[in-house]
């Protein structure tokens, strides 16, 4: 009989992918039925997927009523928060846990939190506002310039988003093997100027990268948002997005996935097209 797989953010990014990729997956989806959560089932992405035989359920992760009846009969749960839809620690650090005590209660043997490392331990407290980090291109003369505060070197880990159920396949179809672990997702680290020339490459477009000088910015926040950006500008440059180990955790992922992961030039390629004006 088929186990129950439970997807918060079925609406999202990292759920959708994994329910698609669950779906299309042979060997997961005849382990695994699936069922999608989100606040509003009548949205298009919601409906499309009940359409393809995932049972969607309606429930909200900052109501603990909804989140028993989304939750109930699992064999596996995935938890995914929203950090910017309210901008808020607190309320991301309780709806994780909500989601968690709903997880346990319901007597499910496994659930996969997506995850970031602890930037205030990683960087002994010297960074403590960190939770996401953003980046933007910017067009001068016709000519596209990739302006980010980072040095030139600065190597930045990239995931297609597209690849989370690859990821997450491992630890669904053999839970016990991987109990505990953190899969530390990436494709590989890549610099600025990688970044950019590859944009040159497949565009035909000349993409460079230039380093913006720290503290500047066109943007108004309010101090704990500017916090943030700042902290995590400061993460990048000077402790690496996913701290000093890792590179080693990203390898160790990376061998026990199936197949490989996009590459950066294949996400550019398949995004075209760029810099439309
Ligand atoms: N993009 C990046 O480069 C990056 C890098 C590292 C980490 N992250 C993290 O990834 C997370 C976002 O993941 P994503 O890109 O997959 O999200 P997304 O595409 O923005 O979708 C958010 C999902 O969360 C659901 N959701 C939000 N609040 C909810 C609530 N109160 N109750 C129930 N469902 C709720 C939404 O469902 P409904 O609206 O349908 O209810 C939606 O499916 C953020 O926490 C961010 O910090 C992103």
């Amino acid at each position: 009989m088929r186990k129950l797989l439970t997807v918060f953010g079925a609406t999202g990014q990292q759920g959708g992918n994994l329910i698609d990729y669950t779906l299309s997956n042979p060997e997961l989806s005849r382990a695994y039925k699936i069922r999608g959560i989100t606040r509003d089932p009548s949205k298009p992405a919601a409906v499309e997927f009940q359409e393809r035989g995932v049972e969607m359920v309606k429930a909200d992760m900052d109501d603990e009523a909804s989140l028993k009846l989304a939750v109930a009969g699992s064999f596996a749960v995935f938890a995914v928060t929203n950090f910017w839809e309210k901008a808020s620690a607190a309320i991301e650090i309780a709806q994780g846990k909500a989601m968690a005590d709903a997880a346990v209660a319901a007597g499910a043997s496994l659930l996969i939190w997506s995850t970031l490392p602890n930037v205030t331990k990683m960087t002994d407290g010297t960074l403590t506002g960190v939770v996401q980090w953003d980046s933007k291109a910017d067009n001068i003369n016709g000519d596209f310039e990739f302006a980010q505060t980072w040095n030139a070197d600065t190597r930045i880990p990239l995931i297609d988003i597209k690849d989370t159920g690859k990821y997450l396949a491992p630890a669904l179809l053999n839970p016990k093997k991987y109990s505990g672990k953190i899969f530390t997702a990436a494709t590989a680290y890549y610099t600025g100027p990688e970044m950019a020339d590859t944009w040159t490459k497949v565009t035909g477009k000349k993409v460079r990268f230039v380093q913006i000088p720290g503290g500047t910015t066109k943007v108004s926040l309010p101090p704990e948002m500017m916090r943030i950006l700042k902290d995590s500008l400061g993460l990048i440059k000077d402790y690496e997005y996913y701290g000093p180990t890792g590179e080693r955790e990203v390898q160790w992922t990376l061998e026990q996935i199936e197949g490989k992961a996009s590459t950066w030039e294949e996400f550019v390629r398949a995004k075209e097209p760029w810099f439309e004006l």
